[in-house]
């Protein structure tokens, strides 16, 4: 039950999928997973993944111990057709969503998968197994709030996001935390029991930590009106009684002060060498995780921690992971103005690999994570788009623009060039 234990750090990852135990760190134990759990199970997903492979449990086919044992079936994209879709998977398939929000949001694969498994298995699945609750940290515009929201549109559920610098001790000025219910409620359509099922995140939690932006009395209070809420109970609203044991509770934070703890305690152990960082290394040394105890010494209340199972970061964002947003991303914004203007009868003629790597440097540098790859490609096209706005038909169909990198740093810098013209 080793893997059990690990779950309740909330450290390590672990997935729990038809009670199928994998650790992050013993991915070859796979085949060693706790067979008389799973039977006592009644029923979550049929299939998951892990890395990039798919595995499966056919229930109905589980007459003998070895069929107890997930199944390899290959890569994601090879096997999605190939897996035999159960009556209860066909709910939710999680493989699917997945590659949806991963079209979108880009190189944060992890945090996807496991916000993603862990709001299956509190809304989704019907197993009577305890809820989690989730911690995401992270910098500004790194995808935590598009991610929950992605999720729950794809899942179909109710959310309420709520920023907690607002926040105060009931009775004191300003909003309870027990208000997010009743927002719940409203965005479920006064449907209790969707309601139930749903995620309440509460925005910037970490201004209410006992050394955080509002330090004080009313800040730790906060906190102490959250643990009652995340670990289950019952509210008695307008609308009626309604239980939090399944709501889905999401802390997020930029944390600043859990980096510096993460940090101190990784050098402190020796384990981390800033100068000798290698791309897919999958130690501590080169994919740090925060422990539980990193966020309670930057002012969080062990209490509120212990009903966290899963503290999850949210990468920072560089100019690789900025220059894959830009160009991969569906929902790309320097890709939808160049269809808008193509839309237009407008096409725009650039060294692409050279104006996305402009945009790319100048979003890393302006540091708001990806919020600033729309600000800067919004600014660079806007006397470019105003101009065929302004323009007349024909005009748009014997020319083209030429942009360049130059039109990442001075708007007005862009060639209006006839179609004919070489280039
Ligand atoms: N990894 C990503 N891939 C693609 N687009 C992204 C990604 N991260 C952020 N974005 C884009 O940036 C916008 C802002 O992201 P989001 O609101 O999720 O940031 P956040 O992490 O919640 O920031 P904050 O801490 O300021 O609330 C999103 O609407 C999305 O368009
Ligand atoms: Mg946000």
């Amino acid at each position: 039950m080793d893997y059990v234990e690990n779950l309740s750090l909330g450290n390590s990852k672990v997935l729990i999928l038809k009670n199928a135990l994998i650790c992050d760190e013993c991915q070859s134990e796979i085949e060693g997973i706790y067979i008389s759990k799973i039977i006592e199970m009644s029923e979550t997903i049929n299939s998951f993944m892990y890395g990039d492979e798919s595995y499966e449990f056919i229930p109905e086919q589980l007459t003998n111990e070895s069929d107890y044992i997930p199944k390899k079936v290959g890569n994601y994209q090879e096997s999605s057709k190939k897996l035999p879709v159960s009556k209860k998977s066909q709910k939710v398939d999680m493989r699917s969503i997945y590659n949806k929000i991963t079209k979108k949001i880009i190189g944060q694969d992890d945090a996807v998968k496991t916000i993603l498994s862990t709001i299956i298995r509190n809304s989704i699945s019907d197993s009577c197994y305890t809820k989690s609750n989730i911690f995401l940290i992270g910098g500004t515009g790194n995808g935590k709030s598009e991610t929950v929201k992605q999720i729950a549109n794809e899942l179909g559920l109710p959310y309420v996001l709520e920023d907690s610098s607002k926040f105060t001790q009931e009775g004191y000025v300003g909003e309870s935390v027990e208000n997010a219910i009743n927002k719940l409620i409203i965005e479920a359509g006064e449907d209790i029991t969707r309601a139930e099922r749903g995620i309440i995140i509460f925005d910037e939690i970490d201004k209410k930590t006992s050394n955080g932006e509002q330090s004080g009395v009313s800040t730790t209070s906060v906190q102490d009106s959250l643990l009652k809420m995340l670990e289950g109970t019952t509210f008695h609203t307008k609308a009626g009684k309604i239980n939090t044991e399944r709501i889905t509770f999401i802390l997020i934070g930029a944390c600043e002060e859990t980096y510096n703890k993460r940090d101190k305690r990784l050098k402190n152990k020796g384990k981390i060498g800033f100068t000798t960082l290698e791309k897919n290394d999958k130690s501590e040394a080169t994919n740090p995780r925060f422990i539980p105890e990193d966020l309670i010494e930057s002012g969080f209340k062990s209490e509120l921690i212990g009903r966290i199972d899963t503290i999850q970061e949210f990468k920072p964002m560089d100019v690789e992971m900025a220059t894959q947003i830009i160009n991969n991303s569906e929902i790309s914004i320097f890709n939808l103005y160049i269809k808008e203007l193509e839309k237009l009868g407008v096409k725009i003629v650039m060294n692409r690999d050279e104006v996305v790597n402009a945009i790319a440097k100048r979003a890393v540098e302006l540091k708001t994570g990806a919020r600033a790859i729309r600000q800067i490609v919004v600014e660079m096209f806007k006397n470019l788009y105003t101009e065929v706005l302004l323009s007349n038909k024909s005009i748009k169909q014997i020319y083209h623009y030429n942009i360049s990198k130059d039109t990442v740093y001075d708007n007005n810098k862009y060639e209006l060039c006839k179609k004919e013209e070489k280039q």
